[in-house]
């Protein structure tokens, strides 16, 4: 699914990015190889940024 539609990049691209260490939505974008442009995802990314936090101190 994408969460970008300016950048094409997907809910995959973005959790890959994610676990490879990327912790705010600017360090995603460049680990994608990309940069924002409207904007309108980075809400999107920081839920996933939240959830991945959450599941991460879940014993
Ligand atoms: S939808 Fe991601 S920058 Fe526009």
């Amino acid at each position: 699914m994408y969460i970008c539609s300016c950048r094409a990049l997907t809910d995959k691209d973005i959790g890959n990015a994610i676990k490879d260490g990327a912790d705010c939505p600017s360090k995603i974008y460049k680990s994608c190889g990309s940069k924002p442009d409207c904007g309108r995802c980075i809400q999107r990314i920081l839920i996933m940024l939240k959830e991945h936090r959450q599941n991460a101190i879940q014993p």
